[in-house]
């Protein structure tokens, strides 16, 4: 069974989509911080972010790697830190909108997703990476609190600052950010991550009976 979670940055799909999947006992994937990494490199080989066929060509070369702790790697670097960092915050849409770089994450996605039993995280996991995902869920919340789940994150960075970066990358996915029609849709701003993961394991085990 493949579990779909998207929504846009701050909803709260990282920390649902880890611990959903450490309920259930399926594997996680975290398809931001592919598009995260590849970044990271462009950005350290100095590679034009506007070049969306060297960016596909890089992606094609250098595959993104997780551990079991959910480490991630790229081209022999671990780059688990360095991936949440401001700068590369404000590019990745940019890396993220060429369409040669998602045809490779797409194949990538798509040979993870059929090892079977998983929970994959992103923006277009229930309608381009696995259409047929059993449960779709499309994670949102009010844009204050997505902005002040950020800045829990990120305390070195100022709330103004954050909450522009926030918008500018919202408008920037805004394209890929479209729920699947058979996604449901949970608003987390006012839930606790328990009440969040409960609505999502009843709709597991809802599907399991009918599978
Ligand atoms: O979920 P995140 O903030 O780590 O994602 C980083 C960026 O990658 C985000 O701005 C949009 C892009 N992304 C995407 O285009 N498609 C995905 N499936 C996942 C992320």
């Amino acid at each position: 069974m493949i579990v779909a979670i998207d929504g846009p940055a701050g909803a709260g799909k990282s920390t649902v989509a880890r611990a959903l999947a450490g309920r259930l006992g399926f594997r996680y994937l975290d398809t931001g911080a592919m598009y995260r990494a590849l970044t990271w490199l462009a950005l350290e080989r100095g590679i034009s972010l506007d070049d969306g066929g060297g960016l596909g060509a890089l992606a094609e070369q250098s595959g993104v790697d997780f551990d079991e702790a959910g480490r991630v790697f790229i081209a022999g670097y671990d780059v688990t830190s360095e991936i949440r960092d401001a700068r590369v915050d404000k590019v990745v849409s940019t890396v993220a909108a060429h369409s040669e770089v998602r045809s490779v994450m797409r194949d990538r996605q798509q040979q993870l997703a059929a090892l079977g039993n998983g929970v994959i995280e992103g923006r277009d996991i229930g309608t381009v990476v696995a259409p047929s995902a059993e449960v779709k869920v499309y994670l949102v919340a009010d844009e204050s609190v997505r902005a002040s789940r950020r800045q829990a994150e990120r305390p070195g960075i100022g709330a103004d600052a954050l909450a522009t970066d926030l918008k500018l990358r919202d408008e920037a996915d805004s394209a890929r950010m479209q729920a699947a029609p058979d996604a449901i849709e949970i608003d987390t701003t006012t839930l606790t991550i328990d009440a969040v993961l409960d609505r999502i394991e009843a709709l597991v085990h809802a599907r399991v009976g009918t599978v």
